[in-house]
């Protein structure tokens, strides 16, 4: 079995991180989230693993290589323009041939294992077998519509009156049937080739596609609440441990990992946190699910519930919280009069001012 990772798109919903870094390398508890995609799949035996790219091609090869380092072999498939999952599929179709494939989407979170499904999926052998997991808001989604053996009877994307709450986990599995039907549809009203659509077609054919309800977390880190929210769930289970330097005066209390060559001078830090190699904190507040990257700078600031991303600093100023801050961003006091607000904002940013 072969794997897809899905590390194109345009990531407009994050913008305007994503207008100069791909959105798969944003680290959560400061790894990319598309690592944890590329161990799990690895974890499950998954080792040719076919990667897909766009503009960010660079950065992912830069980051991932050739896969070795994870145990895998990775081989670059260019998506010309993010025109659909299902599209991504056609892309792939010569480099996936005949096998059975698990797609993954690079900019999603999956805690536990996936053994499990695909153990299953090899032994029944659907047309597809997709995951699905319990939401409140289905409307945001890819939604099923099953029977009580688990059976999909209909798929639909993003439904203005949704038929159940499940919807699709970004981990679908194929068996090259999924090719017939990429070809076969047209673009949705988004103008993508829809891999819903896709499925559907071959349900609409008689084809047998399965599903199964995760019962562990699953989270799309496409938008910056969500992100947070992955941030702050993976920060709940690392492992404390102080390979950096804390001086007399700082306080650490909880989990807190403080990688080598990071300094807390005069600080408190209440987990979880994570602080990065080469980052110093002085006279500051980091408070629970909170993760600093590497070369970071905070002084006299306060900050909890965020990402900060590498070569960040962060200057007098009070509460930042729920934030995402970019590499080498700089977040500081304005030390003489006029007090007045003064930015220099990317495209599409967003500030909330504390009045
Ligand atoms: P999405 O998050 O659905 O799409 P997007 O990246 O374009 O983001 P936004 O909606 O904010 O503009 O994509 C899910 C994953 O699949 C993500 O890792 C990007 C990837 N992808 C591709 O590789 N090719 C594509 O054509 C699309 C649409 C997405």
């Amino acid at each position: 079995m072969k794997a897809l990772v899905l590390a194109g798109g345009t990531g407009s919903r994050l913008r305007p991180i994503t207008l100069s870094a791909a959105k798969q390398l944003i680290p959560v508890a400061n790894k990319p989230v598309l690592f944890y995609a590329l161990e799990s799949l690895v974890a499950a035996g998954v080792t040719d693993i076919g990667m897909i790219v766009g503009d960010t091609a660079d950065e992912i090869r830069a980051a991932v290589g050739d896969g070795g380092d994870f145990g895998a072999r990775v081989t670059y498939i260019h998506q010309e323009r993010p025109l659909g999952l299902a599209h991504a599929v056609l892309v792939a179709r010569p480099w996936l041939g005949e096998e059975d494939f698990v797609m993954y989407l690079g900019d999603n979170f999956l805690f536990g294992r996936l053994d499990g499904h695909l153990e299953r999926f090899r032994a029944d052998r659907p047309a597809a077998g997709l995951l699905l997991t319990r939401v409140d808001n289905p409307g945001a989604f890819g939604v099923a519509r099953v029977d009580p053996g688990g059976r999909v009877l209909r798929l639909e994307e993003k439904p203005r009156r949704p038929e159940s709450d499940l919807a699709l986990v970004g981990v679908y599995l194929f068996t090259p049937e999924i090719h017939e039907a990429a070809r076969a549809i047209r673009p949705a009203g988004s103008g993508e080739l829809e891999i819903t659509d896709a499925i559907q077609w071959l349900i609409d054919r008689g084809r047998r596609v399965d599903s199964t309800v995760i019962s562990g977390y699953w989270k799309d880190t496409g938008t910056l609440d969500d992100l947070l929210e992955v941030n702050r769930s993976v920060l709940e289970g690392v492992r404390p441990r102080v390979e950096g330097e804390v001086d007399d005066d700082s306080e650490i209390v909880g989990r807190v990992r403080i990688d080598p060559g990071a300094r807390v001078v005069r600080s408190r830090v209440v987990g979880p946190v994570v602080i990065g190699p080469g980052s110093t904190i002085s006279d500051s507040y980091v408070g629970p699910f909170t993760s600093i990257a590497e070369g970071c700078r905070l002084e006299d600031a306060e900050i909890e519930f965020s990402i900060v991303l590498a070569g960040a600093g962060i200057r007098g100023v009070g509460r930042v919280e729920k934030s995402l801050i970019g590499k080498e961003a700089r977040v500081e006091r304005a030390e003489n009069p006029p007090k007045a607000h003064r930015l220099l904002l990317g495209d599409h940013s967003r500030v909330r001012i504390a009045p």
